[in-house]
């Protein structure tokens, strides 16, 4: 077991709220299509934000609900795949508008996997001698979209979300987990590819900002590695699904929420959904849902939860917990 506890979760999204029926003002889609396809009734969408301010806002509310200030932090990670630039990274730039003297900062990479992953491996940091760090999952997918390809841009949403995590002696902690990459199946999603302009480029990459997505074979892989990532992380913890007192999967899809449930013949109520007022917002969507959760309740100490992402990479990881 790799012992912490979550001391504090937050989360921030744009103020702006775009419906299905907006969208469907100047794009050929409509709120039946959306919603009875993927549960989506709406997102927020930035205005002037970038990655990088969702992301402070969150740390700053971490660190206001903890009582704590900057320089307490060990470590801040972020995972993110909308970072503002290549360098510095979002967490860099955290890092310096907080004034986390004492923290080193990093961003992480694995698009809607991201949350997952992070905390994976800020678990291992606190493991070792580090005290105290932010996972924090921010993206402004907004910028990636082609707001011409109406079966990607329905889709996204932004936002961030995040926690401080603390090293304890207590049995609380990741009891296991299981992190899968699949590189082979990269090509069913894909945004942000870059130019290549040196002196000496023979064959020019050209730039392509947009998300391009084989919609059917991401939900195929989801409804199919989910189950595969939680049952492996379950066995390794020695736990069945009815163990599992809540299940925070990553928010891109009700449809393949309620598929992973029954294939666990688990009730629907131990998923929680919140897709239907965020849209997708990657690696923001763990930690946004978990939030919401623990601040009504639902979620709380004692309790064993299963958190699972999936996404571009192809990833998918699970990371069973005892809060
Ligand atoms: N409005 C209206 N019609 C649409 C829209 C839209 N927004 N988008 C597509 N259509 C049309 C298509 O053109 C197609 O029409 P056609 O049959 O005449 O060609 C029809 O609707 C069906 O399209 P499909 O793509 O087959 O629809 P599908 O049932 O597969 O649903 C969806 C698409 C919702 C994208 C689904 O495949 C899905 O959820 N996939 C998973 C995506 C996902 O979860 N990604 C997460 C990872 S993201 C990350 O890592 C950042």
């Amino acid at each position: 077991m790799e012992r912490f506890t979550i001391v504090e979760s937050a989360h921030v999204v744009p103020e702006r709220i775009v419906t299905n029926d907006e969208l469907a003002t100047f794009m050929d889609t409509s709120d039946e299509w959306i919603h009875s396809r993927t549960g989506i009734h709406q997102r927020h969408i930035v205005s002037n934000e970038n990655t990088s301010d969702l992301a402070t806002a969150v740390a700053d509310k971490l660190l206001a609900q903890a009582n704590l200030s900057a320089d307490q932090l060990d470590f801040i990670v972020v995972g993110t795949m909308s970072p503002d630039h290549l360098t510095p990274s979002v967490a860099q730039q955290v890092q310096g508008r907080i004034g986390a003297t004492n923290a080193f900062a990093f961003d992480l990479s694995a698009a809607c996997s991201g949350f997952v992953y992070t905390l994976s491996m800020a678990s291992k940091l606190l493991a070792t001698n580090y005290q105290r760090g932010l996972v924090i999952g921010a993206e402004v997918l907004s910028k990636l979209v082609d707001w011409e390809d109406r079966s990607t841009a329905v889709l996204f949403g932004d936002g961030a979300s995040g926690v401080l995590l603390q090293q304890v002696s207590t049995e609380t902690g990741l009891l296991a987990e299981s992190l899968k990459t699949y590189g082979n199946q990269s090509e069913f999603l894909t945004a942000g590819r870059q130019q290549n302009m040196n002196h000496f480029a023979g064959n020019i990459v050209t730039a392509d900002p947009y998300f391009h997505m084989n919609g059917r074979e991401v939900y195929n892989f989801a409804t199919r590695q989910v189950p595969v990532v939680l049952s492996q992380a379950l066995e390794k913890a020695q736990l069945t699904a009815n163990d599992i007192d809540v299940y925070v999967l990553h928010q891109a899809n009700a449809r393949i929420i309620a598929s992973i449930a029954k294939r666990f013949g688990q009730p629907i109520e131990k998923f929680p959904i919140n897709v239907t007022d965020y849209g997708n917002t990657s690696a923001a969507s763990i930690g946004i849902l978990l939030d919401e959760l623990r601040k009504n309740g639902a979620v709380h100490q004692g309790q064993k939860i299963a958190l699972a992402g999936f996404g571009g990479g192809l990833t998918a990881g699970a990371l069973i917990i005892q809060l």
